[in-house]
């Protein structure tokens, strides 16, 4: 071999050493098990991006509140202890993005398809960028589902909220939304929220099927209500000092890996609730209702003054966009099965 292509192979074979001993590791901190939608997402961002970077990036997922709870990853990745997060879009209000927590207003997106149209538009981009002040950059949306009421009174009627303790995450819509029921809401983090129903911190909460048999929820609650009233999503987001400091060519790589990632965890969600939902009828611990379309009428009745009284706080014409993003996903619902 001559002298030059020597070096050139060993300068090439120490740097690829020199990647694998010390790659660049993201922490992708989360708080729901391995098993849900969110929790394979991650695996598989982590299979993807270690793929396209050749090892270069290592990426290290620590699920179920192993690292932090709900508030504390988010000021973990603002000061970059970890890189990555994916938290619901009901969580970013005590960071001072309010705006997120339009999602959470009731029976405001009546499909999977309304979603789509907003996420992947120009409000669910515009959404994100109002991060970027925050130090963040927001990468992906990621389905969860659409949520259930849970607890140990019968929940059929709105006026059986009245009185009930229901847990809730920490946004200020789902707060005004179990006040329209006359519930009395009370944040907990995710974490905490099957101590608080054993120990009757709570009598109640709502969440996907996913999350409540993934947290064995149902093992401490008598009733479960399939009323689709809201919507758990997750913004996937990076520290962006971190993120914008990527070599191009492993922010390019990262980027194909996340694009991928998100086609993938957007596409198990639905099954993966629909097979939550069929592991909690079957583990026989809690009763199973869902609501005929008359009781559903009654329930969008009494929740819709939320949308007024949020106004204030999410922006009108935020309500208005997503209003109109439904509307349209509807019209082109009827038109496809005509
Ligand atoms: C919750 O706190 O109920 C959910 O946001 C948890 C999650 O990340 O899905």
């Amino acid at each position: 071999m001559k002298l030059q292509s020597f070096v050139f192979v060993t300068t090439l074979a120490f740097s690829a050493a020199g990647w694998a001993q010390n790659p660049i590791v993201i922490k992708f901190s989360h708080v729901t098990t391995i098993d849900t939608p969110k929790g394979k997402g991650a695996l598989k961002f982590k299979e993807l991006a270690e793929a396209a970077t050749k090892g270069r990036v290592k990426v290290e997922v620590y699920p179920n509140s192993q690292l932090y709870k709900d508030k504390e990853e988010l000021e973990a990745l603002q000061m970059g202890a970890v890189q990555m997060l994916a938290p619901s879009l009901s969580k970013f209000g005590p960071l001072g993005v309010k705006e997120f927590e339009v999602y959470d207003i009731p029976y405001i997106l009546p499909s999977k398809a309304a979603l789509q149209r907003v996420n992947e538009g120009p409000v669910g981009k515009a959404l994100l960028k109002k991060l970027e002040p925050k130090g963040i950059v927001g990468l992906a949306y990621w389905d969860n589902g659409f949520k259930d009421m849970t607890s140990n009174k019968p929940m059929v009627k709105p006026s059986d909220f009245r009185g009930q303790k229901m847990r809730i995450q920490s946004s200020k819509v789902l707060d005004a939304q179990m006040r329209a029921l006359g519930a009395n809401p009370q944040v907990l983090a995710f974490s905490e929220v099957y101590q608080g129903m054993q120990t009757g911190v709570v009598d109640g909460s709502e969440n996907t099927p996913s999350n409540i048999y993934t947290q064995k929820m149902h093992e401490v609650q008598k009733y479960l209500t399939v009323s689709d009233h809201g919507y758990i999503g997750y913004a996937v987001i990076a520290n962006k000092k971190f993120w914008e400091g990527l070599p191009p060519d492993i922010r390019t790589a990262l980027d194909g890996a996340m694009r991928e990632a998100t086609v993938y965890a957007n596409q198990i969600a639905q099954q993966e609730n629909d097979a939550a939902l069929e592991g909690i009828r079957k583990a026989g611990k809690t009763q199973v209702r869902v609501l005929t379309a008359q009781e559903k009428a009654e329930w969008k009745k009494a929740l819709l003054p939320v949308q007024a009284t949020v106004a204030p706080r999410v922006g009108k014409a935020l309500i208005d966009s997503f209003n109109k993003e439904a509307a349209a996903a509807d019209a082109a619902a009827k038109t496809a099965m005509k």
